[in-house]
């Protein structure tokens, strides 16, 4: 039988952010599609709750924080070679502008773009991906709005998403594609601990036409963009929003 374009089957993909939320919900739906998982995280309980979470054999662990050299370092050392990489890792910090201390604009700065750009770089050089590869970058509809509070973090995803276009045409001659999705508020720890309440929480997602999204949603996305399914497509950024820009 004729092996389905949409398929993982025979891929080796590194998935950052595996610990929680989108990052971990990506390493289920990868293996659920065949493919092994390098799965990383900072979180070794959490870690390993996503490594019992999927289908299939050979996928593997690594502990790393990624704003550290040591650990970034090692990482990349440790890697085969691959025909996929997702990056997920990321944080949330919602501060008004004229509130915003010069550190939360470096942490969320050097979480967000600065940690996924020095990997990206040390990874083509230490020569990981192989020809064909695709890579995806969760980035944020934060960018394309205005939504108070969100200077940092809209702005951090904002440069992730440039560095994934122009890193797009810098790998096309190898046939590497590079994406990212943008995706809306989907439901996953990230927003635990904002001062949100259960009201204001519930109101928002009535602006959503189809409501908030799923890990799922999003974990699906990305398969198709590291599927052959996708062959033709770089250089983009899916929008992921339930309808939300569109209405
Ligand atoms: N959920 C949404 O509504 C939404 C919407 C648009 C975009 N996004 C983006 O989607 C990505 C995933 O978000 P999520 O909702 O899945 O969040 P989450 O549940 O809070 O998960 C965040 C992940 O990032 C990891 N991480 C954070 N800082 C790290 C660091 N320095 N080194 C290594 N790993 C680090 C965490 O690791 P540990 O837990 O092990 O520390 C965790 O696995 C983020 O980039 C976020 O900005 C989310």
């Amino acid at each position: 039988m004729m092996q389905s374009p949409f398929s993982l089957t025979d891929k080796t993909i590194l998935v950052t952010g595996a610990s929680s939320g989108l990052g971990r919900q990506t390493c289920i739906a990868i293996s659920e599609m065949g493919g092994k998982v390098i799965a990383t995280g900072r979180n070794p309980e959490r870690l390993e709750e996503t490594m019992s979470m999927l289908t299939g054999e050979g996928h593997i662990a690594h502990l790393a924080d990624l704003v550290n050299f040591e650990d970034r370092k090692q990482l990349v050392q440790s890697l085969p070679k691959l025909n996929g990489f997702v990056h997920s890792a990321g944080i949330s910090r919602i501060i008004p502008l004229k509130y915003l201390t010069d550190d939360l604009l470096d942490e969320v700065h050097t979480t967000n773009f600065e940690a996924p750009a020095k990997l990206t770089r040390d990874m083509v050089k230490a020569r990981v991906f192989m020809p064909s590869s695709s890579i995806v970058y969760v980035g944020s509809i934060a960018p394309m709005l205005g939504i108070p509070g969100q200077c940092a973090y809209s702005s951090s995803k904002a440069a992730l998403m440039a560095l994934a276009r122009v890193f797009a045409m810098e790998v096309v001659s190898q046939k590497i594609r590079v994406n990212s999705v943008a995706p809306a508020m989907v439901k996953t720890p990230i927003m635990e601990g904002a001062a949100v309440s259960k009201e204001q929480y519930d109101l928002d997602e009535k602006s959503y036409p189809l409501g908030y999204g799923e890990p799922e949603d999003v974990a699906n996305a990305i398969v198709f963009l590291l599927s052959s399914a996708s062959k033709w497509i770089t250089g983009t950024t899916m929008i992921l929003d339930g309808g939300l820009i569109c209405k």
